[in-house]
């Protein structure tokens, strides 16, 4: 047992980087506030704006404080590594925030220039890392800056992840079991799961045509046999946690997140004792796709006409981009799930 064990360990823990504690920035979770390095002096006036800031929610607006804190210090790390970060007009994570989030009411109050101060809090959302970490005896929520693992990028199928290692309070990037990462290959790593896209979007300014998580709202009756559909596009697993069953290299494979999420999301019956009955599940199935060409025609654009925009403004702004890839995943996703729903009704056969 413990051989295997051992074996088990030495397979899946490869580690590619390690970055140490020290050129983070970090600052507890919640109340008392901890810093680390301890980048506050002692009487520094960013304590009380800290301090004053909601304990439950303005993570994002504390991390932006310290790192605008960080760049004015003579000889701080950060100094360098913002010559990194992406500029003001890279920074997509704002543009669904509502007038209700927290951000934009405090700026005035936190902030002497209210748009630097916005831009540290777009880095603070999209670059900040939630950990629990150990220092010392201290075990504590902390959301920090780690300088290199923030460059990864997000996939639904990573083939990394975070892992802290206490003993020597570094932050680990290990490679996920299973996966293995060839020379140019990039790593990637979760973000987010079990969001939608207008989450992704609102963290991290970005959306995705493959979020297996997105889904859509159907009205109506029209509901499709569960278990068929599952295993017309050999999706297993638990509604959590679908996955395709399908170790496939075919670039062509058509079962993607969107299918997955198509399985989440569609309107369904299940009951192994009952038969289907092919022609009143193909109804179904027809009933469920003109729903989603509803919401499609809605739009003011097809997913040509985004795609034509994006083609021909070379020079867009970053948000702008961010915008219309938002809505042209959308778009991409409803008509993946109509094309599923097309190969449904061909292969119900009995
Ligand atoms: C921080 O704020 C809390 C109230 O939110 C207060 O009780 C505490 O004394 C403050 N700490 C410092 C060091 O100012
Ligand atoms: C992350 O994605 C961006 C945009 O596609 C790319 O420019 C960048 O090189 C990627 N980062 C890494 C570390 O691979
Ligand atoms: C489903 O996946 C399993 C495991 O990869 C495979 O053996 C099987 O042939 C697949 N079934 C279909 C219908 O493709």
């Amino acid at each position: 047992m413990l051989i295997i064990l051992s074996l088990a360990l030495y397979t899946i823990m490869q580690m590619i980087m390690e970055i140490p504690l020290e050129l983070m920035l970090t600052i507890s979770k919640r109340l008392p506030w901890m810093f680390f390095p301890d980048v506050v002096p002692l009487g520094h006036p960013i304590f009380d704006i800290i301090n004053s800031t909601n304990s439950q929610i303005d993570w994002d607006l504390r991390l932006a404080c310290l790192l605008l804190l960080a760049f004015d210090q003579e000889g701080n790390f950060w100094q360098l590594y913002g010559d990194f970060l992406p500029s003001a007009d890279e920074c997509t994570s704002l543009l669904l925030a509502s007038e209700h989030s927290a951000a934009p009411l405090k700026v005035k109050r936190l902030a002497r220039d209210p748009e630097r101060f916005m831009w540290a809090v777009s880095i603070a959302q999209t670059r900040s890392i939630n950990l629990q970490i150990r220092v010392g005896s201290l075990v504590q929520d902390a959301n920090m800056f780690v300088p290199y693992a923030d460059m990864l990028n997000h996939s639904f199928q990573p083939n990394c992840f975070y892992h802290w290692r206490f003993k020597d309070r570094m932050l680990e990037v290990m490679i996920n079991p299973g996966k293995r990462i060839k020379r140019g290959e990039e790593m990637t790593v979760n973000y987010m799961s079990g969001q939608q896209n207008n989450m992704l979007m609102q963290r991290y300014g970005f959306s995705s045509a493959v979020n297996p998580w997105d889904a859509i709202s159907f009205s109506g009756d029209s509901k499709i046999h569960l278990d068929t559909f599952l295993s017309v596009f050999n999706i297993t697993g638990l509604r959590e946690e679908y996955y395709h069953n399908i170790q496939s290299e075919k670039e062509d494979d058509f079962v993607d997140g969107a299918v997955i999420a198509a399985a989440r999301t569609l309107p369904t019956w299940s009951d192994e004792d009952v038969p289907i009955i092919p022609s009143l599940e193909r109804k179904a199935a027809k009933e469920l796709q003109g729903r989603c060409q509803k919401i499609l025609s809605e739009y003011p654009t097809t997913s040509e006409q985004d795609q034509q925009i994006l083609d021909a403004t070379l020079d867009a702004r970053r948000t702008l981009e961010a915008a219309i890839k938002y809505r042209l995943h959308r778009k991409l996703f409803l008509g993946k799930v109509i094309d599923a729903l097309e190969i449904y009704q061909d292969k119900i056969l009995f």
